[in-house]
């Protein structure tokens, strides 16, 4: 899978094993992140030589049909290395446009030089619309300065 893509020596890109869920699940606790949806069978990751898991990042299926890049997490002593950018770049090429993703608003600068672009409410299909209503109330009450961005590529 990794083919032309410029990574650190020794790294590979694959798709995630079952026996990876756990090591998936654990990434994300360590980073962050959205726990939930972290079906395996959707996942790429990064491993090093040792086949450790540096990073991941899945396309998450909603019922309205739409696919969201979701999950990008990178292992942060490994962070600045191009890692994410495979990532994205990997799963833009396997899923083709149109993809979405949500992200904090402080993250928009890392997709925009993906070709996401942010998307106004109007413009949310039925799953994005119902999340962002949620978030930002959520946001609100916690007094948060950061937004919640629903981004989109078109390819
Ligand atoms: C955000 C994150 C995934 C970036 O991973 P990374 O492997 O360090 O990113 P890369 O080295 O592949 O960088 C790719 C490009 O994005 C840019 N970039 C990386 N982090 C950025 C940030 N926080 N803001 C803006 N640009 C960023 C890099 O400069 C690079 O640009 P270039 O290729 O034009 O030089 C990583 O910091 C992380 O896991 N953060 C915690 C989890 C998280 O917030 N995930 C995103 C959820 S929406």
């Amino acid at each position: 899978m990794t083919g032309s893509l410029d990574l650190p020596s020794g790294v590979m890109l694959r798709h995630a094993e079952r026996a990876d869920a756990v090591r998936i699940r654990r990434l994300i606790h360590q980073v962050g992140i959205n726990p939930l949806a972290l079906d395996w069978r959707r996942f790429i990751l990064a491993v090093d030589a040792g086949g450790q898991v540096l990073a991941c990042a899945q396309i998450k299926p909603h019922a309205d049909g739409t696919r969201e890049l979701a999950s990008l997490a990178v292992v942060p002593q490994f962070r600045g290395l191009g890692l994410a950018r495979a990532l994205i770049v990997t799963l833009q090429t396997q899923a083709g446009p149109p993809l979405y993703l949500t992200c904090r608003s402080g993250l928009e600068p890392l997709y925009t030089r993906f070709g996401f672009r942010p998307l106004t409410d109007p413009e949310l299909p039925l799953y994005f619309r119902r999340l962002r209503k949620i978030a930002n109330l959520i946001l609100s009450v916690l007094r948060s300065p950061d937004g919640l961005s629903i981004m989109r590529w078109d390819g």
